[in-house]
């Protein structure tokens, strides 16, 4: 195993020893290749470089006590990838090739995979963009799917520690009938601006706002946003809203906590009823949020009063974690062990 300080790993990219890609030519998918170099040689016509033809996914690899490496829910990630490339009309990897891709670089990274008990995963990063040239606005004829792993600490530097977030109205991130829903590069290029503007002022991160009506909550940066009233797990439900597998998971462990789960239309006047509220996603985990200002109105929603994260994230946090690194039974068989 390759010597990294593991629990102080940031969010970030750190070199490891092979990624794998295929290419799709001539109507189908190449021969998974395994490749060393850092770099992709790319036509300077390629579609991903020219009008935005590229999708990604994110997902850890976590080890357990019992030294064997967990993937969680995978399935989930190779479906929704080829749902963004369907969005954006590239050609879908096959689930066979996305689950032959994952397991195949995992295995040849398996010292980068961090100790139990660091709070550390492998960052899984499977990427597909358009690689054939076209001048026109067309889709390409060509594509690339790669997938490279990087080990990393929690996305928020403040881990489970609560953060501060802002609300921004003269930003969207997507709009109704645009690609909000799918996991594509341009969504990010357009919450950059915004989202650097949150963090010199303070903010670990923006939460969007509806673009039609500026009224509903739409995502907290990388992740999705929920909150906890009483014994109900609310999450906003739009067609901007990427599909989060972690926010899934929550909804399904809070349900078999006897909770009632509510996905619907989330007012940022609703801000004010929540006893608790957090992002969640892969690079996030479950983040609490302790305070919330609207950046045009100056009005500030507080939580955890006490510093600490409230006691309903903190029971999803610890079930949800539990269950990825293998400290609790996998009722919903959600873990796949990569040998
Ligand atoms: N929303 C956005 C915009 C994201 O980039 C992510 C990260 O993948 C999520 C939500 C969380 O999704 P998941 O839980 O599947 O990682
Ligand atoms: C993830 O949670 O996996 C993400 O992709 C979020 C982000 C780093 C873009």
């Amino acid at each position: 195993m390759i010597n990294l300080d593991w629990g102080k790993l940031p969010f970030g990219y750190q070199k490891t020893d092979y990624n794998v890609r295929s290419y799709f030519r001539n109507g189908e998918w190449g021969k998974l290749e395994i490749s060393s170099s850092e770099y992709i040689s790319i036509h300077m016509a390629a579609t991903a470089l020219h009008y935005g033809q590229e999708a990604f996914e994110g997902m850890k690899a976590y080890k357990g006590l019992d030294g064997r490496i967990r993937l969680f829910r995978w399935m989930e990630n190779a479906r929704r990838m080829q749902s963004s490339a369907h969005g954006i009309m590239m050609q879908e990897p096959p689930v066979e090739l996305f689950e032959e891709a994952i397991f195949k670089v995992i295995q040849l990274n398996k010292r980068f995979v961090p100790p139990h008990g660091t709070g550390a995963a492998l960052y899984l990063r499977p990427l597909l963009f358009g690689s054939g040239p076209k001048v026109g606005v067309k889709p390409a004829d060509e594509y690339c799917f790669m997938v490279f792993v990087t080990p990393v600490g929690p996305y928020f530097k403040e881990g489970f520690s609560p953060v501060s977030i802002q609300i921004a109205r003269d930003y969207d991130r997507t709009a109704p009938k645009g690609t909000g829903q799918y996991k594509v590069g341009g969504n990010y290029a357009a919450s950059l601006r915004a989202g650097e503007r949150a963090f010199k002022e303070g903010f670990a991160s923006v939460l969007f706002i509806d673009s039609k009506e500026k009224k509903y909550i739409d995502e907290a940066g990388p992740a999705n946003f929920f909150g906890i009233k009483g014994n109900k797990y609310i999450t906003p439900l739009s067609e901007t809203i990427l599909p989060s597998i972690t926010n899934k998971s929550l909804m399904e462990l809070a349900a078999d906590m006897g909770m009632e789960v509510e996905r619907r239309p989330v007012s940022v006047e609703e801000l004010a009823e929540f006893e608790e509220v957090g992002a969640c996603g892969t690079a996030a985990v479950i983040s609490p949020i302790k305070r919330i200002v609207d950046r045009d109105t100056g009005r500030e929603f507080s939580y955890c009063k006490d510093g600490k994260a409230g006691p309903v994230s903190t029971k999803l946090y610890k079930r949800l974690t539990g269950i990825q690194y293998g400290d609790e039974e996998d009722k919903f068989n959600w873990i796949s062990f990569v040998e």
